[in-house]
């Protein structure tokens, strides 16, 4: 069973606070992106599951642990999703990744799929999807649908800021996935937006407007 994870975490909630400046500009904005993402990722693999395993170290054997065999993949939700990848891998650098693109129709707020590449076994793997923004819910829902239709059955998702409402769509048609929440911000604008948020995570990412 899923839930719901808000980040109260000092650290996390001071960089959060500081890109949402839109005077922040595309290199500082990405940077610090990542560095969430790192922060969150630890945060989000809290419950993976460890074995026991025998380790000599200089001085004696011991019974030391490592992470048990599942495997882990990383799909970001193209293209803001992209900006988290970094700060992931930099924690569990032997992730598969996957990728899924998806854009929001600037009219009925609708997802839109373009591109889907996972990798092979993903059905056998534990799947972090990332996308820093959970608006309407719409992408990443029709995501994590995308990947079930695919097998996959551990799914966890990550986003940096969250509108109640994409979180209440996600819980509604996704209530098996843990959802980890950077900060829960107020609600939507009439155009979808998050409020108070930091815009066009995308657009913050890449440059583009
Ligand atoms: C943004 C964001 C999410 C989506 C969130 O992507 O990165 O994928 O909107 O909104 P939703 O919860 O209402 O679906 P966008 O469609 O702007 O595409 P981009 O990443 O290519 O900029
Ligand atoms: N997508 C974004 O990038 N920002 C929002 O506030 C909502 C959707």
């Amino acid at each position: 069973m899923g839930g719901i994870h808000v980040m109260d975490h000092p650290l996390l909630r001071h960089k959060i606070d500081y890109i949402r400046r839109k005077e922040v500009g595309t290199k500082e904005f990405r940077e610090i992106i990542e560095e969430i993402s790192m922060l969150m990722c630890y945060e989000a693999t809290r419950e993976l599951k460890l074995e026991d395993v025998e380790i000599e170290t200089p001085i004696c054997t011991m019974q030391g642990k490592e992470l048990a065999g599942r495997k882990l993949a990383v799909v970001p939700i193209l293209r803001a999703g992209l900006g988290m990848v970094e700060g992931i891998l930099h924690m569990i650098p032997a992730a598969k990744i996957g990728h899924i693109g998806l854009y929001r129709d600037p009219e009925t707020l609708e997802p839109v799929e373009y591109y889907c590449k996972l990798p092979a076994d993903c059905d056998k793997r534990e799947v972090f999807v990332v996308d820093p923004m959970l608006a309407t819910g719409g992408s990443s829902a029709a995501a994590i649908t995308m990947l079930k239709e695919k097998g996959v059955k551990n799914i966890r998702f990550l986003c940096v800021i969250a509108a109640p409402e994409g979180v209440e769509k996600m819980k509604k048609e996704h209530p098996d996935v843990d959802i980890y929440i950077g900060v829960l911000d107020e609600k939507l604008n009439e155009h979808g937006y998050i409020v108070p948020g930091l815009g066009d995570a995308g657009d913050r990412i890449f440059g583009t407007k």
